[in-house]
This record gives structure tokens, sequence and C-alpha cells, in this order.
């Protein structure tokens, strides 16, 4: 073997690193390992061998494209079980990948999505009736945010109603979906045939799944059969649309993948960034202040019509948007292996194929690239001109395979900040919160209340 020993925590016996690993919020476990061991280290779980990579030089040169591409490996192999060869969960090999890349680009290109904000602001005004008739009331920051991204995947991906705002519990579809997303992490700390031989939680996740599959394929069925040429939704591009290359069309189980994948990738990742936002906004109030007199001008431009809010005339909430992104990145942990043998700063040889888990959360708070106050929330920072090294920001994700809704993501934020700031009055529900966080396969702020009043003499 060539190079430095790559330094790893005590194994134990059977288990390798798994009991290293926080089973309820691995990435606390990972930053304090980073402490510990520095900026690489590895972890033995079952059937591989992780190389963890946390600070900006060493995930800058993992991010490099000709040296590096992404893998599935960890819980995403187990997203495959119900996301199959989507764009997410696809291996680079698979034709699929390319066919529907080509194919939906086009959809997530600026223009495309600034046609998507009347179906967003359609769902943002659900959630401010929801607000005004529960004014005073408090209400769990995340959980709102959820029903707003979900409902706003459904409508913009599949135009579909899943009506989070009228029903007290969530849509079975979000249970199961959840619950998938639970195991998936579950199910990768254990070896294979443990899984299998867990008959009635293997026959909930089998019957989970079936639940997604049916949901979509009925919806689809449904425009095969009605077909609404102006829905201007993912599913008309992604039933009819060729290939601009080969002229091929999206498979229909490939089709069934990409709007899970679009459920999946789409809505825990943007409600968690707004709860985190809004805790921010709280606990700095100046910074709440110059947010919303940003909001209240940006409505004032639009004449007072919220729907007519130019998202893009937005710089501080983007600013505000891409710190809290920055410090609560809710894509917590993506992997990616070496395409040849290779060296890593520092001395460090990796096999090709061997899999690297990044860790963007270290990243984002390396003071060699952010400076000293690194971990403060200042979204100043965005706005001084200021040059930060090549690949010090990553919540998206890298290169190829980097976040195809990213645009998406920050416009559906943009302009839920701008209308929640300029129609509502913010407060904690408990005073004197801190942040804790709950994770899934993102992290949220966990028991994170707010309440809202509709503010008095708005413009
Ligand atoms: C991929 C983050 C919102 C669709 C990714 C990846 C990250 C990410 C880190 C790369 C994963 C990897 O390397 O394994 C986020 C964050 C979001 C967000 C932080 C919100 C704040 C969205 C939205 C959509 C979406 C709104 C869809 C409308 C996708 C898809 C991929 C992806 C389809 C796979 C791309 C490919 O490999 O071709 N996202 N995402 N994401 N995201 Fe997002």
């Amino acid at each position: 073997d060539k190079g430095k020993p790559i330094p790893q925590p005590k194994e134990t016996f059977l288990l390798g690193n798994v009991p290293d690993l926080d089973p309820k919020v691995p990435l606390r476990s990972l930053i304090k390992l980073a402490k510990v061991h520095g900026p690489i280290y590895q972890l033995r779980v079952p059937g591989q061998t992780l190389v963890i990579v946390s600070s900006q030089e060493m995930i800058h040169a993992v991010c490099d494209e000709t040296k590096f591409e992404k893998v599935v490996a960890g819980p995403l192999e187990h997203v495959r079980d119900f996301a199959g060869d989507s764009l997410f969960t696809a291996f680079n090999h698979e034709p699929n990948w390319a066919l529907a890349h080509r194919i939906l680009v086009p959809a997530f290109r600026p223009t495309a999505i600034r046609q998507m904000q009347p179906m967003m602001m359609d769902v943002l005004a659900q959630m401010v009736m929801y607000w005004e008739h529960h004014a005073g009331q408090p209400f769990e920051a995340a959980e709102q945010f959820t029903r707003l991204t979900f409902d706003t995947i459904g409508l913009t991906a599949f135009k579909y109603r899943f009506n989070s705002f009228n029903r007290e519990k969530p849509h079975d579809f979000l249970t199961a979906m959840t619950k998938l997303l639970g195991d998936a992490y579950t199910r990768s700390r254990r070896p294979g045939v443990v899984n299998k031989l867990m008959y009635r939680e293997e026959a909930e996740y089998r019957s989970n799944i079936a639940l997604l599959h049916r949901t979509c394929d009925e919806i689809v069925a449904a425009r095969r059969k009605s077909p609404d040429p102006e829905a201007g939704d993912l599913l008309n591009r992604m039933i009819n649309d060729k290939d601009p290359e080969t002229g091929a069309k999206l498979p229909d189980d490939n089709i069934r993948y990409q709007m899970v994948t679009f459920l999946i990738a789409g809505h825990e990742t943007t409600s968690g960034t707004l709860a985190f936002t809004v805790y921010y906004l709280l606990k700095n109030p100046a910074i709440m202040r110059k947010a919303r007199e940003e909001a209240d001008a940006a409505v004032k431009d639009a004449g007072g019509h919220l729907a007519a809010i130019n998202p893009t005339k937005l710089p501080y909430l983007d600013a505000v948007l891409k710190e809290a992104l920055r410090l609560q990145t809710t894509a917590t942990f993506w992997t990616r292996a070496p395409k040849e043998d290779v060296e890593l700063p520092g001395g460090y040889f990796l096999k090709k194929g061997q899999p690297i888990g990044v860790v963007p959360h270290c990243l984002h708070r390396d003071p060699k690239a952010w400076g000293a106050d690194a971990e403060e929330f200042r979204p100043e920072r965005w706005l001084e001109g200021t040059v930060f090294p090549p690949d010090s920001w990553k919540p998206f994700g890298n290169g190829a395979r980097a976040c195809i809704g990213q645009l998406f993501a920050m416009q559906e934020g943009l302009l839920a900040l701008a209308v929640v700031l300029h129609r509502f009055e913010l407060d904690f529900a408990d005073k004197g919160y801190d942040l804790k966080i709950k994770m899934g396969i993102t992290i949220q702020p966990d028991g994170f209340r707010i309440v809202a009043k509709p503010r008095q003499g708005r413009n």
C-alpha cells in the first residue's frame, strides 16, 4: 500500500465502525470524528470502507470531475429500491441517466423556472391562508414548510394536488416516502441478509414502495388518457419530449422513478432550508429587519401584487438563503470515487472506485475558506465581493451530478421568504429555543416552533 495510512477510529468486532455513528443523527458523529481525526479519515461499515473528507482542500480535490465522479453508495443504494435509475439514484453508466438529463435540463433553465412562479404562488397563497387562520398559534416551522414544498413539487412536477394545508395528517404518500427514506439509512447500516430476515419490516418496506409506484403510475395513466398540453409541468415533458440527440423518449418505469425522485429530492431539503432560515432570522433581529425591508420593497415594486414579485431582484434574501444553506446544509452527505488510482493532498493514496463521503457541513465552516467568522450567520459576506476559494460552498453537490433543481429551490425559497416576511410578524413559540437538529435523509430543526401574526399596517 502506497502513501500515508488514513486515520480510522478503532473498529468493533464484527460491527466495524458502525457504533461510531450516531443512529439518529450520524452528521453529529461525522463532525466529531473530523475534530478528532482531521480532514480525512476512514470508516468500516457493512460491505465497504468509506473515506470521509471534511476540509475545503480535500473536498476541492475530490470535486475535480476529471479524476473523480459521483458514486451511488450507502443509503442511496437502498433509495434505488424505490427511485430506480432516476436522475438522483442512477449509476453513471446507466443509459437512462444521460437520456433523462438531456430531456429534463431544459425544464430547469431560468425561463422555465420563472414560468413555474404562478404554481409556486398558488401553494404559497394556501400557506398564507392557513397561517392567517391559525394566527398566534404555535406551529412547527419545518412541518409547515414541508407542506409547502411537497405541494409545490406535486403541482409543478405533475399538476397533482396533495392538499397538505387541508388535512390534519400528512398525505399517505408523504408518510410512506418519509418512512422509506428512514429505512434506506437503517438498511445501509445492516448486512443485506439481516434486512431480508426481518420479515415484518421487509413486508412493510415493500408495501410502502408499492404505494409510491401505484400513485405515480395512476397519475401518468390519467395524463395519458386526458392529455393536458397547457399543464406546463415536468410530466408533460417526461411523457412527450424526445431526446434531442437520439430521438428516444423516457421509458414508463423511468418516468415513475423520476416522479419519486422529484418528490424526494424536491421537498425536504428546501423545507429544512426555509425552517433554518427563519430560525436564524429570529435569532438576528437586525438581519430580519433588513430582509423584511427588501421583501416590502419587492412587493411595492410589484404594485402590491404578491404574485408579481420578481425573485431575481432579492439580493439580500438570496444571501440570507445561501448563508442558511452554508451553516445548515440540509443535504448532509454525498459520495464520490476516483476514476483511477489517485493521490489526495497530504500524500494519501486512494484506489480507483474507493467511495468517498463528502461532509459539506465541515467544508462550510472551514475557517481556511470562510475566515475567522465562519461559524457566524452573516449574509453580508455574500455581498462584499469576496472571492471564496473554489468549491467552498457545495450545498447542491458537484459537477455533472449536481442538483438539477437548484434554481427551482432558490426561487421557491425566495418567494416564500418574501411573502412570509411581508405578511407576518414572526416569533419563537418557545422563548429561548436553541437549535437542535433532527435527521432523516436530510436535516431539519428539531422542535422549532414559531408563531405568526398578520402584520399591522403593511404596505
Ligand atoms: C441532486 C441538494 C432541491 C432535484 C442533488 C444533490 C444535492 C442536492 C447535494 C447531489 C446529490 C449527490 O451527489 O448524490 C439539494 C438541496 C435542495 C435541493 C440542498 C434545496 C435547498 C431540489 C429540488 C429538486 C431537486 C427542488 C427538483 C425539483 C434533484 C435531482 C438530483 C439532485 C433530480 C439528481 C441530479 C443528477 O444526479 O442528475 N440535490 N437539492 N433538488 N437534486 Fe437537489
